[in-house]
């Protein structure tokens, strides 16, 4: 796992491809219900991959073994918060304890994830995604303001793709931050600038964290300070 430390905030990315073992068993019974309800193994294994991977991050940001730690996530959808199956992440030493606050991204094989190190940062995310993702017909219908589009028109690929998964990525790791998710139209999201209504957005280059050229990747946050970058192996 290849760790980068901004501030308050340590990145990482881990590849999914690991044999799983027995080490699904380190995982909570609602996590292994939900990864049965998966109909392709792949993505039954990338779902256990990557709940085992933030655990481990979690627990080494906690100081705590992965196994100890309690399942906190909510959704603000469904209102559910606790040993829940979905929604936005959250593990913490003890019961009752304060949940770190992580985000997780997944990526063809890869895994990406954020977490606060520091107590000034009340919510982060991450979006990681193979830029050539989106490249689709009515992605810029779906997911860019009238702003946005009008700022890509006469722009041609290569860059045009490398702007649209910049906002992608910014869009949705902030939607992360605000907890909704797609729940809240990207089309509504002004992604231009490195702050979104009040929600810090940094771009992450994926070589960084020891991932492949070709993917494209961001991170937000509510607060906490940027006072250094610092590569951690
Ligand atoms: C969050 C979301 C945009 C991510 O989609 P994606 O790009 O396909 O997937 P990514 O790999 O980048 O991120 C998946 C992770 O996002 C996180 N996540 C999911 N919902 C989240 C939310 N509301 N807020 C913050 N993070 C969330 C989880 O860690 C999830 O990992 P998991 O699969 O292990 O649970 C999408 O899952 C979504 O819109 N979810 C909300 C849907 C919802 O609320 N439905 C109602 C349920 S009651």
């Amino acid at each position: 796992m290849a760790s980068i430390r901004f501030g308050d905030l340590l990145v990482s990315a881990v590849r999914l491809d690991d044999p799983l073992d027995d080490r699904a068993s380190e995982l909570h019974p609602v996590e292994l219900r939900r990864a049965a309800t998966f109909a392709s193994g792949w993505d039954r294994d990338r779902f256990l991959g990557g709940r085992l991977a933030i655990r481990s991050f979690a627990a080494n940001i906690l100081s705590a073994a992965p196994r100890e730690l309690v399942l906190d996530y909510s959704c603000r959808n469904c209102r559910s918060s606790g040993s829940i199956d979905h929604g936005r992440p959250g593990y913490s030493a003890r019961r009752g304890g304060e949940p770190v606050r992580i985000s997780l991204s997944r990526s063809g094989p890869w895994c990406a994830m954020v977490g606060a190190v520091g107590p000034g940062t009340t919510a982060v995310g991450i979006d990681v995604e193979n830029s050539a993702r989106v490249r689709f017909a009515g992605f810029d219908d779906v997911v860019l303001t009238a702003a946005e589009r009008s700022s890509l028109a006469g722009i041609a690929d290569p860059e045009a793709t490398r702007v649209r998964a910049r906002l992608w990525t910014r869009k949705e790791a902030f939607l992360k931050v605000l907890g909704t998710g797609l729940l809240r139209e990207p089309s509504t999201v002004e992604a231009s600038a490195r702050n979104i209504e009040g929600i810090e957005v940094m771009d992450i280059d994926p070589r960084e964290l020891g991932m492949p050229s070709g993917y494209t990747a961001a991170v937000a946050f509510s607060a906490g300070s940027l006072i250094e970058s610092r590569r951690l192996g």
